[in-house]
């Protein structure tokens, strides 16, 4: 059996949280490759909501298994919390949720360096969600982190303490003010609460579900403009989102991999600093953060919004091998009179067609004009029922982007979904 891939292709928030519980119905096993609590998916079914953050976004399905993989950074405190919610939401979630030993662990004092670190940097802040994912993957890379699995380890205090140490030393070069013993204790209850649940060896147990015919979906966080090696750098996130990162983070081999679902808006929001080309700073792009609610899932803060961009759409595209597109939030523009898509930059005076090294060039997009579909889409529920400008509008896109769109999502219901048959 294969695994299929969901990512987003944007700056984040693209609405991984309701394709992934879409698609979990026809999938035994959804699984977390990367991210960690910075992510917030949100789900809405049945006139309830949840915003998931370490959590698959298949919990709330039946009979799947949801697997935490090595590639995600998880700090036990949140994931209590947010374990303690969905459980009283009726889920049974020790049957439903594995968690892979080689995760490795955010320490309170993790939060607290990625605090410090972003406090130094002043005018040039990355705008990170501050849960302490950078500071963690560091420690990954410099081989001194602590994993899940090391909870069950006899001399687990002895190592968290060195760690704590290690970090204290470490933020004596700050000018920064912090009480490292403080949810100290909290933190390590919710170590304990981790063992309600199974911790397994992640790439054996991933492997072992694809031989036994269970097929899984793997659930990206962030966006692939803000992966580490591809994003916007230095405004990007700690770990490889693109469709790589799944291979590393879950322990299965790249012929494993089937489709790539690639999930877009229909416009672009960015949370936190870094280029934005098609950014609009005006009362097209307040109508969008109003109506589409663009507000962090996580940390509330207002999204920058603008236009769809599509050289940054054919750059994630071509990252991730993309297969299926999935086209989120057009409803959003269901009132515009014109709806812009940028199709190419000119860079310093030069027509450009490639996504920037640069973070500091000056990008001026050139922009294709559509007609508005002047009509809400919010209840259409089959392809037949579309408007002809919004057809023409999705046309455009597949014939510029060479991959369908399978799936065009119109509201942040389950049932707001179209699948499309061809
Ligand atoms: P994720 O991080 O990729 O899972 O996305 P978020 O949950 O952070 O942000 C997406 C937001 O858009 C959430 O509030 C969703 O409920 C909402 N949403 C998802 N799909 C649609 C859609 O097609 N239309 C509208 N209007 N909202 C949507
Ligand atoms: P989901 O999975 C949108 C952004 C932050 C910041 C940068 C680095 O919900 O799409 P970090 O906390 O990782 O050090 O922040 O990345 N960021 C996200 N933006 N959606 C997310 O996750 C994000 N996770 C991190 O705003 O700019
Ligand atoms: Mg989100």
């Amino acid at each position: 059996m294969k695994i299929d891939v969901v990512l987003g292709l944007q700056w984040g928030d693209e609405g991984k949280g309701k394709v992934v519980d879409v698609l979990a119905e026809t999938y035994s096993v959804i699984a977390r490759f990367q991210g960690g609590p910075n992510a917030g998916h949100s789900i809405h079914f049945d006139g309830k909501k949840f915003v998931l953050r370490s959590v698959p976004s298949g919990v709330f399905r039946k009979g799947t298994i949801n697997l935490v993989g090595n590639g995600v950074v998880l700090d036990p405190l949140t994931f209590k919390e947010e374990c303690e919610s969905i459980k009283a939401a009726g889920i049974p979630l020790e049957e439903r949720l594995f968690i892979g030993k080689k995760a490795h662990l955010i320490l309170p004092t993790h939060r607290i360096i990625d605090a410090a670190q972003e406090a130094a940097k002043g005018k040039s802040k990355i705008g990170s969600t501050l849960k302490g994912i950078g500071p963690t993957y560091t420690d990954k890379i410099s081989r001194c982190g602590l994993r899940v699995g090391d909870i069950l380890s006899p001399n687990f205090m002895e190592r968290f303490h060195a760690l704590k140490e290690k970090h204290i030393a470490y933020l004596k070069q700050f000018d920064f003010e912090y009480d490292a013993e403080a949810g100290e204790a909290a933190w390590l209850e919710a170590t304990e609460y981790l063992k309600n649940f199974n911790i397994v060896d992640e790439e054996y147990f991933a492997n072992e579900c694809l031989d036994n015919n269970k097929k899984i979906l793997a659930e990206g966080a962030q966006g692939s403009l803000l992966d580490i090696d591809y994003g916007s750098y230095p405004f990007v996130t700690s770990s490889n989102t693109i469709c790589a990162g799944a291979c590393t983070g879950l322990g299965v081999a790249p012929r494993r991999i089937d489709k790539v679902y690639g999930i877009f808006k229909a416009y672009c929001t960015r949370v936190g600093s870094g280029p934005f080309p098609t950014e609009l700073n005006d009362s097209f792009g307040e109508e969008l953060r109003n109506r589409g609610y663009e507000f962090g899932s996580v940390t509330g803060r207002p999204r920058r919004t603008g236009w769809l961009d599509l050289v940054a759409l054919k750059y994630s595209i071509m990252l991730n091998g993309v297969t299926d597109l999935i086209m989120m939030k057009a409803d959003v523009m269901d009132t515009f009179d014109t709806i812009k898509v940028a199709t190419s930059y000119i860079v310093d005076g030069e027509p450009c067609n490639v996504f920037p090294f640069e973070t500091q060039a000056k990008i001026e997009p050139v922009y294709k004009e559509f007609k508005g579909w002047k009509k809400p889409i919010c209840d259409v529920r089959s392809e037949s029922e579309f408007p002809y400008e919004f057809r023409v509008f999705i046309k455009f896109l597949e014939d510029e982007l060479k991959v369908p769109i399978s799936i065009v999502s119109v509201g942040p219901d389950r049932d707001q979904t179209i699948i499309r048959e061809n």
